[in-house]
């Protein structure tokens, strides 16, 4: 004999029993949400770069607590972390998933992400402060960076921090063209670059974290890992 379900509605007609919405709370998920999204509409692409921004993420996060920033400015630097490479969504996929060496043109079809990254965001209003971590992600603390080869702390803070995170975990993931570096290794890279590649207090803070405790590198590399 077939059930029929009569669908409760009870707490329709009893607005007692209804649970209040924090609307604050809500919107906060939902815009966390988006950017995952975003995020994961990225690393679909690339299959070598899978988890890689949220690596990135949980760096800068600890690198942030770490600089003791406030509540907002981590939550800031999480998500602009999470995005940094949103505009590579531009890029062609013959370009982006090329297992060869680069040509030139290539190359500068590649540095172009930032800024794509950044016009991207631009028009979401409540992505705006966003916007600086991700078009400055590639400066360099010499100045030899892209897209405006600014210098030092003229670096947004954000974009500095994520340089390093980023850094650190493309130097420890493979690709196509190249194994991944150990990593005592990759220690030794940050070490050397600092006040090169990387401002070197932020550094400084990296390597303390990663020195007490290698776990905090591979915890985020387990299959296990969700956010
Ligand atoms: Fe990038």
């Amino acid at each position: 004999m077939r059930r029929t379900y009569k669908k409760n509605n009870s707490k329709k007609s009893h607005p007692e029993n209804e649970q209040p919405v924090d609307i604050a709370e809500l919107l906060e998920k939902t815009h966390f949400e988006t950017i995952m999204a975003f995020s994961e509409a990225l690393e679909a692409r690339d299959q070598y770069t899978a988890g890689h921004s949220r690596r990135v993420m949980e760096y800068s996060k600890g690198i942030g607590q770490r600089m003791k920033l406030d509540k907002q400015d981590i939550e800031d630097l999480k998500r602009s972390a999470l995005l940094h490479d949103i505009g590579k969504i531009g890029i062609p996929d013959i370009v982006l998933n090329k297992k060869t060496k680069l040509t030139d043109e290539e190359y500068t079809t590649i540095k172009s992400h930032p800024e794509t990254g950044a016009g991207i965001l631009k028009y979401i209003k409540a992505f705006k402060d966003l916007v600086p971590a991700v078009y400055h992600h590639h400066e360099r603390f010499d100045g030899e960076g892209y897209p405006e080869g600014v210098k030092g702390t003229a670096i947004p803070l954000h974009a500095r921090i994520i340089a390093i995170a980023d850094t650190f975990d493309a130097m420890t993931s493979s690709r196509s063209y190249r194994n991944a570096l150990s990593f005592r290794s990759a220690l030794s890279e940050l070490e050397r670059n600092k006040g090169v590649q990387f401002d070197p207090d932020i550094a400084d803070i990296f390597i303390e974290i990663l020195q007490e405790s290698p776990f905090y590198f591979t915890r985020f590399r387990e299959p296990e890992y969700h956010l």
